[in-house]
């Protein structure tokens, strides 16, 4: 399956997009996670990311569209992906349309997924992400770690993102309105698109999702 998971930022996206891909055996593609591993590898296009993100705007498509179609390429594109983060807007979501015809394949659905601001505003401000394994989340309240400050699954050490302070999220929730809520649109025109809520248990979260792609 080739799926698009859409919703602002701290919908859950991260935390949905680790649980699809596991059951349904399809890779995750997040361009957050890809500009991050950059970041702290300290590579060229992690230097020009960086600044946009701690700013929380949108790295230019020049860098993002060319990153997310060479890790579509490195997949088994024919097995399918699970893109979190991706496209963000017109421009992008354009791209990936003539990067599925040009190789011939089609794009399955769009999950938006649906959170009040209020909410995402807590899930953000208790996010704590693993350093050596940014799929490793979790929330200071919602899903707190066992020891304080370290990682369940690899024993990393975990951090709270230079992009989560209050007012970096408020400008990343604008620009999630302006720039990336106009691609559920254009999906719809597409027939594609699914809403479910992000809200409750992120187990309960998963079950309507996977409902919604009919694989329940
Ligand atoms: P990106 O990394 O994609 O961030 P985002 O879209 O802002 O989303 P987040 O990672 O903040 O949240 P999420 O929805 O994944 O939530 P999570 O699962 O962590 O992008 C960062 C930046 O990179 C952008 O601002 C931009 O600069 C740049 N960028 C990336 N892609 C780009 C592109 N295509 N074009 C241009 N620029 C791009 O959950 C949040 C918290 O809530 C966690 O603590 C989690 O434990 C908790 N939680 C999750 N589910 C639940 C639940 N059901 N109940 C309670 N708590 C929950
Ligand atoms: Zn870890």
């Amino acid at each position: 399956m080739r799926i698009v998971l859409v919703g602002p930022p701290g919908a859950g996206k991260g935390t949905q997009a680790a649980y699809l891909a596991e059951n349904l055996s399809i890779p995750h593609i997040s361009t957050g996670d890809l500009f991050r591993a950059n970041i702290s590898q300290g590579t060229p296009l992690g230097r020009q990311a960086k600044e946009f993100m701690d700013a929380g705007r949108l790295v230019p498509d020049e860098v993002t569209i060319g990153m997310a179609e060479d890790r579509m390429q490195q997949e088994d594109a024919s097995g399918g992906f699970l893109l979190d983060g991706f496209p963000r807007n017109i421009g992008q979501a354009e791209a990936l349309d003539g990067y599925l015809d040009a190789h011939e394949l089609k794009l399955d659905a769009v999950l938006d997924l649906e959170v009040p601001e209020e909410e995402v505003v807590k899930r953000i401000a208790g996010r704590r992400i693993c350093r050596t394994d940014s799929s490793h989340v979790f929330h200071a309240e919602y899903a707190p770690p066992k020891a304080d400050g370290v990682c369940d699954k690899c024993g990393g050490e975990l951090y709270q993102r230079e992009d989560d302070s209050e007012a970096t999220v408020r400008k990343r929730l604008a620009v999630y309105h302006s720039e990336t809520e106009p691609i559920i649109d254009y999906y719809k025109a597409q027939g594609l698109v699914t809403t479910i809520s992000g809200l409750g248990a992120a187990a309960e979260v998963t079950q309507r999702a996977m409902s919604a792609l009919g694989r329940d």
